[in-house]
C-alpha cells in the first residue's frame, strides 16, 4: 500500500525534451497497454482504441502539423498561473507561469500575446518523443443515459491514470499532449482514423534527456473534504 501511494505521489508530467534514441523495451510497452486494458470503464464498455505510434517517419509527419493556440487558451491559462514558486506553494493549485512566454504571464499584455500568435508545429510538443499513444473513442456511442457521455470520458481518465502509473512504475516518463486535440482533422487524415472516432487524449512515453524537477503542489485533504455535509470540515 505504501508503495502504491508513493507511486501515485511520484507520478509526474515530463514536459522536457525526450531522448529520441532511447527506445521503450517492448515488454514495458506491452505492460503499459495491459494496464490500459484493465482500466475500469462505465458499463465495462471499454470505450477506447489505442494507436501506438513509434514510426519515426509518422512522428516526423505529425510534428509538421501546425496549429494556432486559441485566444481562449491564453486567457484561461493565465487564470491558473502562479508567477513564483512562493505563490504556487501558497495557492496549492495551478501551475508555474515561468514555463510560458512573458506576455502570457502579464494581464496587461494578454491582448498583445493573442495578436502575436504564430502557428506552432506539433514537434514543439513532441520534443524528441519516439512513442506516442493516441487514445481514441467512438463518439457514436455513449455510456447508457450519460449526458454528454461524461461517464465515457471518466472512463478514458481511468485509462490515462492506469497508463501513467504503470509507466511511472517502469521508469518510463509520460507527458499528456492536449495540443493534439486541436488538430484532429489532420491526425485523422494522416493516421487513417475513421471519421466517427474522436481523440480522447494523446500522450508521449519515453525517457527525458534530463529530468528537471519542478515544484508540484496539491491542496491539503481538509481543504477539499467535507464530513457528512457540505461545508462541515473533515478533520484529518
Ligand atoms: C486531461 C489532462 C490534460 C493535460 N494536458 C496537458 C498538456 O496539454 N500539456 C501539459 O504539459 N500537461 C498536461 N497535463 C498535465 C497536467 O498539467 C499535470 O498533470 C498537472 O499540472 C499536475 O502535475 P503533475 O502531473 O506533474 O502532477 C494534462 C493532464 C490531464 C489530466
Amino acid at each position: 500500500m505504501t508503495d502504491l501511494i508513493k507511486l501515485i505521489q511520484e507520478r509526474h508530467s515530463s514536459r522536457g525534451q525526450f531522448d529520441p534514441k532511447k527506445i521503450i523495451p517492448e515488454d514495458k510497452l506491452k505492460m503499459i497497454l495491459e494496464a490500459a486494458r484493465w482500466a475500469p470503464t462505465a458499463h465495462n464498455m471499454q470505450n477506447f482504441d489505442i494507436i501506438v505510434i513509434d514510426d519515426k517517419k509518422v512522428i516526423e509527419t505529425l510534428g509538421k502539423i501546425e496549429s494556432i493556440i486559441s485566444e481562449e487558451f491564453i486567457r484561461e491559462n493565465f487564470e491558473q498561473l502562479s508567477m513564483s514558486e512562493e505563490e504556487l506553494k501558497r495557492k496549492k493549485v495551478g501551475i508555474l507561469g515561468t514555463q510560458f512566454p512573458l506576455k502570457w504571464r502579464d494581464a496587461s499584455k494578454l491582448d498583445e500575446a493573442i495578436m502575436e500568435r504564430d502557428p506552432t508545429p506539433l514537434s514543439y510538443t513532441i520534443r524528441g518523443g519516439n512513442t506516442i499513444l493516441l487514445i481514441i473513442y467512438d463518439r457514436r456511442k455513449r455510456a447508457p443515459a450519460s449526458k454528454g457521455d461524461v461517464l465515457g470520458f471518466l472512463s478514458l481518465g481511468c485509462v490515462m491514470e492506469n497508463i501513467w502509473l504503470t509507466a511511472q512504475s517502469l521508469g518510463v516518463s509520460m507527458h499528456i499532449m492536449s495540443a493534439f486535440g486541436v488538430v484532429q482533422k489532420e491526425l485523422k487524415k494522416i493516421l487513417n482514423i475513421p471519421e466517427y472516432m474522436e481523440l480522447g487524449f494523446a500522450c508521449k512515453l519515453g525517457y527525458p534527456v534530463s529530468e528537471t524537477k519542478y515544484l508540484r503542489v496539491r491542496r491539503d485533504i481538509e481543504s477539499f473534504t467535507h464530513h457528512n455535509e457540505f461545508g462541515k470540515k473533515w478533520l484529518v
